[in-house]
C-alpha cells in the first residue's frame, strides 16, 4: 500500500517527463477498461441465461451516467491500445529507445486525432436518443441497486481469497506471495505484447460496430438492422440483437461467435494478467499478495468460462419471447 501511495505522490511531484505520464495513463486506462470488461462479460452472458436481466442491463447502458462512461471507455481503449503498441515496438527495437519521448507524444496526438471524429459520430447517436420523446431511461437509484450487487460479489471473492490465503499461510508456513517461475513470467510478458497486437483490430472492430456505425442505443431498436448480419431486430429487444449476431453464418461458420470467443479469451487473459502485474508492484505482504493473485486468477478463469458458456448456449426464440413478455416496450 505504501508503494502505491508513493507512486501516486512521486508521479505528481515529478513533473515534465512525458514517459512518466504515459506509464500512469497506460496503467489507469488498462485498469479502467478491465473494470468495464468484467461487468460486460457478466452482462452479456445474461442474454443467453437471463434475458430479462440483459434487457435491463442495456437499458442502464442507455442512461446519462453510462453515456458519459462510454466516452471515457473509448478514450481509455484508444490511448491504451496506441501506447501498448508503442511499448511493444520499443521493446523489440532497443536502438529506437532514444526516440521514446517523441513516440510518447505521437501516441497522445494519434489518440486525439482518432477520438475527435469518433466522439463526433458518437455524439450524433447520443443526441438522436436523448431528443426523442418517451424514452424509458433508468434512474440513478436503479443503476446503483444493480451495480451494488457487483461490488458485493467482488467483496465476497476478496474475503474468501483472504481467508484461504491465511489458512494456506498457517498450514504451509509460507513467507512468500505468489511467485510464478521465471519461464512463466517471461512467457506472460511476451503474451502481453502479442495479445495486445491481436486485440487491437478485434477491439477496434467491436467498438466501431457498437459505438460508431451503430450506437449502444440501437441494440434494442425495433426494426433496425442488426450490424454485421442481414437480419432486422423485429422484436426491438437486445437479446434478439445478440441472438441474430451469434446465429449469423458465413460458409457454415458462426463468425461473430468465433470473433467474440477470440476477443473474450485474449482480452480477459491480457487484462487480468495486467492486473496481476499491478498487484505484484504494490502488494508485497505475502497474505495479501497471495489472496489478490488467487482472486485475479479465479476471476480470469470464471470470466472465460462464463463468456464461453454464453457463446455456446446462444440466444434462442424462447429468450426473445421472455424478453418481450417481461418488458412493455415491444412494438
Ligand atoms: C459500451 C461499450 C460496448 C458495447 C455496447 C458492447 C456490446 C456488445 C454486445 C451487444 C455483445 C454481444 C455479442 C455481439 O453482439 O457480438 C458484446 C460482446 C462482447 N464484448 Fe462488447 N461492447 C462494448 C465494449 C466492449 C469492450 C471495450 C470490450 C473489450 C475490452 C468488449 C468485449 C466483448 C467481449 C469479449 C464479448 C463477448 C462476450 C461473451 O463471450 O459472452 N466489449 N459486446
Ligand atoms: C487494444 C490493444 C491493446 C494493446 C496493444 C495493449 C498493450 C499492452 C501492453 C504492451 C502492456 C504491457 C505494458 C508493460 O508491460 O509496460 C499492457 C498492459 C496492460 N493492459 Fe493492455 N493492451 C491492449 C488492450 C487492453 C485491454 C482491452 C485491456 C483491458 C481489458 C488491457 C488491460 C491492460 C492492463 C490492466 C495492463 C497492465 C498495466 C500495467 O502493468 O501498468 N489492455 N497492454
Amino acid at each position: 500500500m505504501t508503494t502505491l501511495v508513493t507512486t501516486v505522490k512521486e508521479s505528481l511531484r515529478y513533473r515534465g517527463k512525458v514517459g512518466q505520464w504515459s506509464w500512469m495513463l497506460h496503467r489507469t486506462a488498462g485498469l479502467g477498461t478491465l473494470l468495464f470488461l468484467i461487468l460486460h462479460v457478466i452482462d452479456t452472458s445474461w442474454a443467453a441465461f437471463y434475458p430479462e436481466e440483459y434487457e435491463n442491463a442495456i437499458r442502464q447502458y442507455q442512461s446519462p451516467l453510462f453515456t458519459i462512461g462510454e466516452f471515457g471507455l473509448i478514450a481509455c481503449v484508444v490511448y491504451h491500445a496506441f501506447n501498448g503498441f508503442r511499448v511493444g515496438i520499443l521493446d523489440y527495437k532497443p536502438e529506437w529507445w532514444k526516440h521514446q519521448q517523441r513516440a510518447a507524444i505521437y501516441v497522445f496526438v494519434a489518440t486525439i486525432v482518432v477520438l475527435i471524429p469518433t466522439f463526433g459520430l458518437m455524439v450524433n447517436h447520443v443526441i438522436d436518443f436523448y431528443t426523442e420523446e418517451g424514452q424509458d431511461i433508468a434512474s440513478l437509484q436503479e443503476i446503483i441497486e444493480v451495480q451494488v450487487q457487483f461490488v458485493l460479489g467482488l467483496v465476497v471473492i476478496l474475503v474468501a481469497a483472504l481467508v484461504l490465503s491465511a489458512l494456506y499461510g498457517l498450514i504451509t508456513r509460507s513467507k512468500t506471495g505468489l511467485d510464478l517461475p521465471g519461464w512463466a513470467e517471461k512467457n506472460l510478458w511476451l503474451f502481453m505484447r502479442l495479445s495486445g497486437i491481436l486485440i487491437l483490430p478485434l477491439v477496434f472492430g467491436h467498438l466501431a460496430m457498437m459505438h460508431v456505425i451503430q450506437g449502444v442505443f440501437d441494440i434494442n431498436g425495433g426494426g433496425i438492422d442488426v450490424i454485421g448480419t442481414s437480419a432486422v431486430n423485429d422484436s426491438g429487444k437486445a437479446v434478439e440483437f445478440v441472438g441474430e449476431r451469434w446465429d449469423m453464418l458465413v460458409a457454415g461458420v458462426a463468425i461473430w461467435r468465433v470473433y467474440d470467443a477470440l476477443l473474450l479469451v485474449l482480452v480477459v487473459v491480457h487484462g487480468m494478467n495486467g492486473l496481476r502485474n499491478v498487484i505484484n508492484d504494490y502488494a508485497h505482504a505475502p497474505l495479501i499478495n497471495r489472496a489478490l493473485n488467487w482472486a485475479t486468477i479465479f476471476g480470469m478463469v470464471a470470466l472465460v468460462v462464463l463468456g464461453a458458456a454464453a457463446l455456446l448456449a446462444g440466444v434462442d426464440e424462447t429468450a426473445y419471447q421472455i424478453a418481450k413478455d417481461l418488458t412493455p416496450t415491444a412494438p
